[in-house]
């Protein structure tokens, strides 16, 4: 059998393939976060094959939503709404899991109604520098989305520190320049919000798995390494992260349009460090790349995002190719 489809169990979950639709924001939410039919039809349609489904990037508090029709979590009320799309995807036979997201310092004030927070006004212009008491209601608020993921019915809560989104932010030595005990040069520093962050969600996510998105990169000689990300997964995991899903950081998700595997050598690296499982993605769309990555042991999870959302039956064609 092909590596791609060869089946993964992860704690109490079984994937039934090594392909992940990773999370990917569609704008099909209402106004104050609720999911419409529109967007259960695309989650219907994009679960058919993979073995998990990371849903989009939902926001935890108002004042960390990047987009108008951003799907929300920063509510009980949404719970009944979510409930019935992780439904739907587990009934597609795919693991379920959903993306909670602050935006910090990315916020546009024309979205979040006021200025936008972030780790120091290093990098943003016109940010609010966020205090250590509104630091702690921030954690609550990750705290009590994943709460809602959970209750919500899905089987794996992602925590999103990629892209730089307010998690990454706090990562970056050009975004961070706190002189406090969460900042500055000091990557201890760093990581300590993030880390904060992902020890209380694990306290809440019980036997659901714990996904991290990694934004290992910025690109950029001043920003953050994959070798500082390497020290980062290894807390990760002693924390109990189950799988640790890797892409840029300031670099975006999409720098390298043109290579296919992008931030594969990243996944591969990081890998080399710890032994949970790690997604690698970016520009995949030949199935015969994403098995020969797997069978390689670069990465155990492979994302294909914008040439499954092209065709969900993407891992249908790809059986077809491979077996
Ligand atoms: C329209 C769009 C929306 C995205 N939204 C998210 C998101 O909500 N969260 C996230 O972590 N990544 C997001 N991404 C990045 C994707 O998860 C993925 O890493 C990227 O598209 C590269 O993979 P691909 O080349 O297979 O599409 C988005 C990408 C696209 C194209």
């Amino acid at each position: 059998m092909p590596h791609l489809f060869t089946p993964l169990k992860v704690g109490s979950v079984k994937l039934r393939n090594r392909v992940v639709l990773p999370p990917m924001a569609t704008e099909k939410s209402s106004n104050d976060g609720f999911p419409t039919e529109e967007l259960y039809e695309h989650y219907d349609k994009q679960s058919k094959g993979p073995g998990m489904v990371i849903v989009e990037h939902s926001y935890v508090n108002r004042k960390g939503k990047l987009s108008s029709n951003q799907l929300g979590i920063y509510s009980d009320k949404l719970v009944k709404k979510l409930s019935k799309l992780s439904d739907i995807i587990r009934s597609n036979g795919a693991a379920s899991a959903i993306q909670i997201n602050h935006a910090g310092g990315a916020c546009k004030q024309k979205v979040i109604g006021g200025k936008a927070v972030a780790p120091s006004d290093a990098y943003f212009k016109d940010v609010e520098p966020l205090t250590v008491e509104e630091m702690g209601s921030i954690k609550d608020d990750f705290i009590q989305a994943a709460e809602r993921a959970v209750e919500a019915g899905f089987d794996a809560v992602e925590v999103h520190g990629a892209h730089g989104f307010l998690l990454g932010q706090f990562m970056s030595p050009m975004t961070n320049q706190r002189d406090d005990e969460y900042g500055g040069e000091s990557l201890e520093n760093r990581m300590r919000f993030p880390l904060e962050i992902v020890k209380s969600v694990k306290e809440v996510v019980g036997d659901k798995l714990l996904l991290y998105r990694l934004g290992a990169t910025d690109m950029n000689e001043k920003g953050l390494t994959v070798d500082e990300s390497k020290v980062f997964a290894k807390e990760l995991e002693k924390i109990g992260v189950d799988i640790i899903d890797i892409s840029g950081n300031l670099s975006g998700s999409r720098p390298d349009k043109d290579r296919q595997g992008y931030f594969v050598p990243a996944a591969e690296e990081i890998r080399s460090v710890v032994n949970v499982p790690v997604i690698g993605v970016g520009g995949i769309t030949e199935p015969s790349y994403a098995d020969e990555i797997v069978r390689d042991g670069k990465v155990d999870l492979v994302a294909v995002g914008r040439e499954q959302w092209k065709n969900p039956d993407w891992v249908d064609d790809a059986k077809k190719e491979l077996m």
